[in-house]
């Protein structure tokens, strides 16, 4: 069984009967689903809530009752992947694009459980590029001051090489940080940006890590 697997598996035993889940976006994610879609058709009554179009297909696929997170109360778990998380339990996300629905999702979740393989486990984040959800309109005048502030910035681009579009309409400039020695001052300065619609940092934002490693599955409770 390959890592992503496995932790995807180990995370949907979290899920009872009864629970409100929010379903993640990603390669990893995607076997939490499918393990969750298995619980669903064996009888098991759950509301997901999806955090990409992506995910939202998969899940429509598998049987599983699907709210926005507008029609719900709370979201009792979160179950998603992560791009690299530290030692203090901060994390980057957004490779997959769907950062921004992520985290709304993410903050209306009474618990948050992030699942990776050990390549994701960092000691400083920013090796990973980092994504800015920006509105379109002034974009590239961000752009200009992500390059003066040497953070490399790029477009992500979609597989017919156009601007990459997230599920709310924005575009995704990705910064080649290197390292991140500050994440709190790096979040609270894109937040400041006018046009920056979300970024990649998900701070102090995760309640459980399940972590792959060849030898099984090890579960990290954050502080
Ligand atoms: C999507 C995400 C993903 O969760 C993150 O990129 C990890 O993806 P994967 O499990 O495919 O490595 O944030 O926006």
């Amino acid at each position: 069984m390959n890592l992503k697997q496995m932790v995807g598996e180990k995370a949907a035993e979290y899920v009872k009967d009864g629970m409100v889940v929010g379903l993640g976006t990603g390669s990893t994610a995607y076997y939490m689903v499918e393990a969750v879609g298995r619980m669903v058709q064996e009888g098991m009554s759950i509301i997901g809530v999806t955090t990409s179009s992506q995910t939202t297909e998969q899940a429509e696929k598998l049987g599983i009752p699907l709210r926005s997170v507008d029609e719900v109360d709370v979201i009792d778990l979160t179950i998603d992947g992560a791009d690299e998380i530290s030692r203090d339990f901060q994390g980057t996300k957004g490779g997959g694009g769907a950062l921004l629905f992520e985290k709304i999702v993410a903050d209306y979740s009474k618990k948050v459980i992030w699942i990776v393989d050990e390549s994701k486990m960092v000691e400083e984040l920013g090796a990973f590029p980092l994504p800015v959800e920006v509105m379109p309109y002034g974009s590239l005048q961000l752009f200009r001051i992500f390059e003066k502030k040497g953070y490399k910035p790029a477009y992500r681009l979609d597989e017919n090489g156009e601007k990459f579009v997230t599920d709310g309409g924005h575009l995704l400039i990705d910064l080649a940080m290197g390292t991140i020695e500050k994440p709190h001052e790096l979040a609270s300065w894109l937040d400041s940006l006018t046009g920056v619609v979300e970024h990649g940092l998900f701070l102090d934002r995760v309640n459980t890590v399940i972590v792959g490693y060849p030898e099984g599955p090890k579960v990290l409770e954050a502080r």
